[in-house]
């Protein structure tokens, strides 16, 4: 029989492994994915590197999954084999748990937890995905293109689009990196006036190319006070992964401002009086669902967003992972598995 090949991290802290396995059938309410491409991000080292609780190793990361449906569980309905999916962080709900009856389906045991983390993800030739999990892919995207709107796309489109800010109003995206570059995209087509913040002036030209209609370089201004002059920010996308950076932009929220912290960064410190003067808030924020996930996708489609990516083959994973956590990728990272 076929076997499958995958990048798996034998144990916390360990390198990317290349196993041969027994291809898995699907259980009941799953699928069989044969991928196509898988996106690498930064939150990968949650895996990689055992920050995230509870991990059982060995483990496949990535989250950022697009492929096609080789086989399909017995009590699967509305999926045809062939189909071209794609798979974020989330997992997928039951539908009956009380995780999931609270909108939480990331904490559901029942499709055991994230894509990547505590499930076996798309650092591989196949994956098992709960079906709720899937999301339809528009038929002229291309995998590999479009693999990073999975998490880097979804991320940042839902977030913006929860942020409070309508058409018009001033949003900054701070940090031009991988999930800045497809924000900065997002954001101008949602017609908001777009500021890109970065440290130095070397991804400007690209920012401004991309949709920013304004530029603050962090080492020769202070962005908050260069937010403060453009009127201050109705939301800014906080998408650096440094706390100290990121904190240095909350000063430049303005009025019922609202920073989006997107970069898992260490602890940040906000003055109090910095947020009841303005009912300026501070609110996290994770991908999304499914359903965002189709949303994300067929926006991106129809407005003409896209990743740029560098590609590696799914063999030299470590290879593609290294390059991810230099930040010198222009700008994600997608494993190319045919
Ligand atoms: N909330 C979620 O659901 C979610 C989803 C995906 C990713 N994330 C997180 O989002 C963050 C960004 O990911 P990414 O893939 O976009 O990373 P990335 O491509 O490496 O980009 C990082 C950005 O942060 C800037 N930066 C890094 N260190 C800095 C420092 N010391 N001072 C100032 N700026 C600094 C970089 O600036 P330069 O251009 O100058 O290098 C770059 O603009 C990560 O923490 C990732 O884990 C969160
Ligand atoms: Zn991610």
């Amino acid at each position: 029989m076929t076997k499958m090949r995958a990048m798996a991290i034998p144990e916390a802290g360990a390198k990317l492994q290349l196993q041969e396995r027994e291809i898995p059938k699907p259980d009941r309410r799953e699928v069989l994915i044969r991928v196509q491409a898988c996106g690498v991000c930064h939150s990968d080292t949650m895996t990689v590197e055992g920050h995230a609780p509870g991990v059982k190793y060995p483990r496949v990361p990535g989250h950022e999954v697009i492929g096609r449906l080789e086989a399909i569980g017995s009590e699967v309905d509305g999926w045809q084999i062939g189909a071209r999916v794609g798979v974020g962080w989330f997992p997928g709900s039951c539908g009956y748990c009380s995780q999931c009856r609270h909108g939480n389906a990331f904490a559901c045991e029942n499709v055991q937890g994230a894509t990547g983390v505590s499930r076996d993800g798309g650092y591989a030739t196949h994956m098992l995905a709960h079906v709720s999990a899937l999301a339809r892919v528009p038929p002229d995207l291309d995998a590999v293109e479009s693999a990073p709107l999975l998490c880097a796309g979804i991320t940042t489109f839902n977030a913006l689009r929860h942020s409070g800010a309508r058409s018009g109003d001033l949003v900054a995206v701070h940090g031009v990196g991988g999930l800045g570059h497809l924000a900065i995209q997002f954001a101008a087509r949602f017609g908001f006036r777009v500021v890109a913040i970065n440290r130095g002036r070397d991804k400007e030209d690209l920012a401004r190319s991309l949709g920013a209609q304004e530029y603050i370089d962090t080492q020769s201004a202070d962005p908050a006070a260069a937010l403060r002059t453009l009127g201050g920010a109705k939301a800014i996308l906080a998408t650096v992964t440094d706390a100290v950076a990121m904190q240095t932009v909350v000063g430049g929220l303005g009025i019922n401002g609202t920073l989006m912290v997107i970069g898992a960064v260490g602890s940040l410190t906000v003055d109090p009086l910095e947020l009841l003067r303005k009912r300026a808030a501070v609110k996290g924020w994770y991908s999304g669902t499914s359903v965002d996930s189709e949303d994300t996708l067929l926006f991106s489609q129809q407005h003409g967003v896209r990743s740029m990516n560098e590609i590696f083959p799914l063999e030299q994973a470590q290879l593609a992972y290294d390059r991810m956590l230099s930040g010198k990728a222009r700008f994600r990272v997608v494993l190319k598995m045919e």
